[in-house]
């Protein structure tokens, strides 16, 4: 077991006091190796629950641990050292910033490292590049480049830091779908040969049946499909 949610609740205020619940009572495992996609209508908590598995947010009810290990417990800072190393983000609108070249990108999360890394991260980077087909695009800027190339180098940014889980939330939405074909190869590639554990949310069914793994949300719940 890599990951594990149960009893998740998860509330929103909206005024002062008007509560939105958008996620009630989520009981999930996610095992190492998996390769999930999460699908469900629009406003059904799927990236709500992304940012739960992520530790970019607390729940407000329930438990969440990592290889057995309570992290509802941790305080802030240690929560932001656990992601930073467990979690890789890919998002639909790539999250690039546009005044920096791809390598330094690629290179941002290395910054923000709170332990000292084994490795060089520039050949790491360097190395990442050569993998996702993006050679000679090192210092070009994310404007200057394709939607398929800029989502790659958001994943080369995600996997710079080597984590265990990948989670990538709808990694395909605004790109065509050959570009869209080519992430899709890459992530199963990552599952498959590199044993990443890997999270999707999708809206399109030929992508979901290329995971191992369904999961469906419909108003803050998981449903049987
Ligand atoms: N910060 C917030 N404050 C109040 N309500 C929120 C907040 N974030 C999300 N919600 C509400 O929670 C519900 C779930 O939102 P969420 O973004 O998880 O849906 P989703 O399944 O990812 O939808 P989509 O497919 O459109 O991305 C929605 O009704 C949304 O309006
Ligand atoms: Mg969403």
């Amino acid at each position: 077991m890599l990951l594990q949610l149960s009893g998740i609740w998860k509330e929103y205020q909206i005024d002062e006091q008007v509560v939105f619940t958008a996620l009630k009572d989520i009981n999930l495992t996610i095992d190492e190796g998996e390769f999930t996609a999460i699908v469900g209508p629009s406003g059904s908590g799927k990236s709500t629950l992304m940012h739960l598995i992520g530790l970019l947010d607390h729940p407000s009810r329930g438990k969440i641990k990592i290889r057995n290990k309570d992290i509802t417990i941790l305080n802030d800072d240690e929560i932001s050292t656990l992601r930073s190393e467990f979690v890789g983000f890919v998002f639909q609108s790539f999250n690039l910033i546009n005044k920096l070249t791809v390598l330094e990108n690629i290179l941002i999360p290395t910054i923000y490292a709170r332990k000292k890394l084994d490795y060089n991260p520039e050949e790491k980077a360097k190395y990442l590049i050569e993998r996702f087909g993006l050679q000679g695009k090192e210092n070009s800027y994310p404007n200057k480049i394709s939607g398929g190339q800029q989502q790659r180098v958001a994943m080369a940014r995600a996997l710079i830091m080597d984590p265990k889980l990948i989670l990538a939330d709808e990694p395909t939405g605004n790109l065509d779908t050959k570009s869209g074909n080519e992430i899709m190869k890459l992530l199963k590639e990552l599952n498959k040969t590199d044993r990443r554990t890997i999270v999707i949310v999708t809206h399109e069914a030929d992508i979901a049946t290329q995971t191992n793994r369904l999961i469906k949300m419909v108003d803050g719940q998981i449903v049987k499909i």
